[in-house]
């Protein structure tokens, strides 16, 4: 195994599946058996899960509404899916464990470091929920501060395309992909990876990123085996 513990980055708007908003259970349930494959093998799971399936604080604002409470409102929808995804994984038999950024004591633990670390190491896939807690932070962000902070090998972002692309893929079919691409270019190239926030706090901190398709069977388990899957971001 190349990646004992991973941070895997999951995009809210994934959940739907082909629905046009909220859960699609069957897609959900995919994501739990791709993930229980590499809890099985051994790998540390960390997850953080988007809410945009739910709510965007961003769209929101664009409707009038306060950034902050809109941002705010796309955390809770974080915790939304945060719980699904546990539910799906425990229904599996995976043992795992929510922390969120912001207190809710009745519904699971608050995010604390060392705690995350141990439940890691006891065989606990660890979801984080409600981003970082504060506005203006998208869950990219969240997800790279949580990978450093549990000391991560990886963050994994899985998106519905294969990898990043010398333009839109979906719009320019000249696009090539790249199988590994330096942080340095990325931004030179002024590529879309992750927000600057997010890229930036990776760049810095040395933790390499992975972006690849979540949406096909084995990709997450030939990544962590080491195998080329998607386009590696290093520096
Ligand atoms: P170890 O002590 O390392 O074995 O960890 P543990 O998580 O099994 O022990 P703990 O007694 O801390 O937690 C038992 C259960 O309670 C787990 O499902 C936790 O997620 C849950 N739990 C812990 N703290 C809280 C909390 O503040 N709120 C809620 N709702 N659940 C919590």
């Amino acid at each position: 195994m190349k990646y004992k513990r991973i941070l895997l980055k999951l995009s809210g708007e994934a959940l739907m599946g082909a629905k046009g908003f909220g859960i699609d259970q069957v897609r959900l349930l995919e994501y739990a058996n791709e993930i229980k494959t590499v809890y099985n093998a051994g790998c540390q799971v960390a997850i953080v899960i988007g809410g945009g399936n739910i709510f965007r604080g961003i769209q929101a604002e664009k409707g009038g509404m306060d950034r902050v409470h809109g941002d705010y409102m796309g955390m809770l929808a974080t915790m939304i899916n945060s719980m699904a995804i546990q539910s799906a994984l425990e229904g599996i038999g995976v043992h795992t464990r929510l922390q969120s950024a912001i207190k809710m004591e009745q519904i699971c633990e608050p995010f604390i470091r060392r705690k995350a670390v141990r439940h890691l190491e006891k065989g606990r896939v660890v979801i984080f929920g409600a981003g970082t807690g504060n506005p203006y932070f998208t869950t990219d962000t969240a997800a790279v501060l949580r990978a450093i902070e549990i000391e991560a090998s990886v963050i994994l972002k899985g998106t519905r395309v294969d990898g990043i692309y010398t333009a839109d893929p979906e719009k320019d079919k000249n696009a090539k992909r790249y199988d590994n691409i330096k942080f340095e270019e990325v931004f030179e190239k002024g590529l879309e990876v992750m927000d600057m926030t997010a890229f930036t706090l990776c760049r810095e901190n040395n933790l390499p990123i992975i972006v690849f398709d979540m949406n096909k069977a084995g990709n997450l388990s030939d990544l962590v085996k080491g195998e080329k899957v998607g386009t590696l971001v290093e520096v």
